[in-house]
């Protein structure tokens, strides 16, 4: 089937400066917790590649963007490391700055629209060491650097989001132990969970006061990114699976949604960890805070469903409050090499979720993408990688999209993540998301896959 995007649907690229940037120690850029980790525990990265190298982008963001401009996109995100914007005494570092406005004028100059995040899972480690998330006094910190960006870079940047992701900082680090500092603690994630939601609202305040003083276009925005993975539970669910599913979508997403709809938490969940006695104080003053966190539009990145049903035990094996289990459903389709399930009809039922609980917020699909191991088996006779299985797994997300279009979902835009292949955490180089390949022994060279023609074609066929 031929893939008509509609006329105003934007198309681009995400990615992140800490995956990207690479020059880890120019240009007064701070250490930061991936290099920190990396430091202390190599072998915990695949290859022992750490946080250092990035793709290259310091160093090639004009190509980069010159290759974005040749397939046709329109816009790309990516996001300021805080590490490199500011000092270590929350003052603007200005070579770091530099660096940013570098790319802003790129980007322009190319006629790509720039997405700019503030934060994609990269706390400065001076920061960390005094608690991190886990401290209101790092909140502040965030507050005055989003309010040092949105000031000096208010005239380049028209839309920025607060955060990429906020579940993925309590989850990976505090609840499920997998990232540094490999915490297993519900209170703990709940904690930072809750700060980020403060961090997020006082952003927002900034920003508005920015636009007020003007500092900022008036028609700029505002927005947050988060991965809403639609949840569902088994087919002929019990009483129990049910209200597992309403915990996991209570936490992981509802969370956030209230909070960038209506200015809130959802009282349910918050009434049901305070019960259980993980949920952090609620000052007095807080809720005003937390009203303050509607945006002007939602970013959704799609990878993969959650499954859930009810759990064996009520509690882990620290005592902690289990709401659910993953479940399995017989049918998945799985991307083997990054172990996620394949389930392109999510993004239809998160539109449908939108169009009637959140009708008035508008969204996008911020990220996704399909990362597969050892890519060089499939490259052909004239050197490209023939990765069939990209095309294939956008093209079936992008029909879901245009399905849900179709049905009143207000999906702007789709920006394919990552573009360039790039660096993914502790899997590093593994797996490879690219529709361009960066070829390490090379010097970081770009190469066009298959699929970076495929996706020309179909911008090209845009209605016009
Ligand atoms: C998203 C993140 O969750 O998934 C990206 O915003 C990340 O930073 C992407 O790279 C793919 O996940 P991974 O772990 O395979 O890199």
């Amino acid at each position: 089937m031929e893939i008509h995007l509609p006329k105003h649907f934007f198309m681009g690229a995400a990615m992140s400066g800490p995956q990207t940037e690479g020059a880890y120690k120019i240009g007064g850029k701070l250490e930061n917790i991936w290099d920190t980790w990396s430091d202390c525990s190599i072998s915990d990265f695949y290859n022992k590649v750490g946080s250092y190298v990035g793709n290259n982008f310091y160093e090639r963001y004009e190509e980069d963007i010159r290759l974005m401009k040749d397939l046709g996109l329109d816009s790309f995100r990516t996001s300021i490391q805080w590490s490199r914007l500011m000092d270590p005494d929350q003052k603007l570092n200005k070579e770091g700055a530099g660096f940013y406005h570098k790319v802003c004028s790129c980007a322009r100059e190319q006629g790509i629209e720039l997405f700019m995040n503030l934060y994609h899972f990269d706390m400065p480690s001076y920061l960390f060491r005094r608690g991190g998330w886990e401290n209101r006094e790092v909140v502040e910190a965030y507050v005055t650097y989003a309010r040092t960006a949105f000031r000096e870079f208010g005239k380049e940047i028209c839309y920025w989001f607060t955060f990429n992701e906020p579940i993925v900082e309590p989850d990976q680090r505090y609840r499920d132990g997998i990232w540094y500092p490999f915490v297993r603690d519900a209170k703990r994630g709940m904690a930072v969970q809750y700060h980020l939601s403060l961090a997020h609202s006082l952003a927002v305040r900034e920003f508005k006061r920015a636009k007020e003083e003007g500092y900022l276009p008036e028609d700029a925005r505002i927005g947050l990114i988060n991965c809403f993975a639609p949840p569902y539970t088994r087919e002929d669910p019990s009483p129990k699976d049910l209200e597992a599913l309403r915990m996991e979508d209570g936490i992981r997403n509802r969370w956030w949604l209230d909070l960038v709809a209506e200015g809130r938490l959802p009282e349910d969940i918050v009434k049901r960890l305070e019960a259980d006695g993980i949920m952090p104080e609620i000052r007095p003053g807080d809720k005003e805070i937390l009203a303050e966190g509607k945006v002007d539009w939602l970013g959704f990145n799609y990878y993969h469903p959650s499954r859930v049903q009810a759990p064996e035990k009520r509690t882990d094996e620290n005592g902690d409050p289990k709401y659910s289990d993953p479940y399995v459903w017989p049918k998945a389709r799985m991307n083997i090499y990054r172990g996620w399930e394949i389930y392109p009809k999510g993004v239809y039922d998160f539109g449908m979720k939108m169009r009637e609980e959140y009708p008035d917020l508008k969204f996008f699909i911020s990220e996704n993408g399909m990362g597969v191991e050892h890519e060089e088996r499939f490259r052909g006779e004239n050197g490209e990688i023939q990765d069939d299985y990209r095309i294939e797994f956008v093209k079936e997300h992008l029909e879901w999209i245009m399905k849900a279009i179709e049905d009143g979902a207000q999906c702007m835009g789709y920006h394919y993540w990552a573009l360039i292949d790039n660096w993914s955490w502790n899997n590093a180089f593994k797996n490879r998301y690219g529709m361009i390949e960066v070829d390490l022994a090379e010097n970081y060279q770009r190469r066009f896959k298959k699929s970076a023609g495929w996706i020309r074609e179909v911008i090209n066929n845009r209605e016009k």
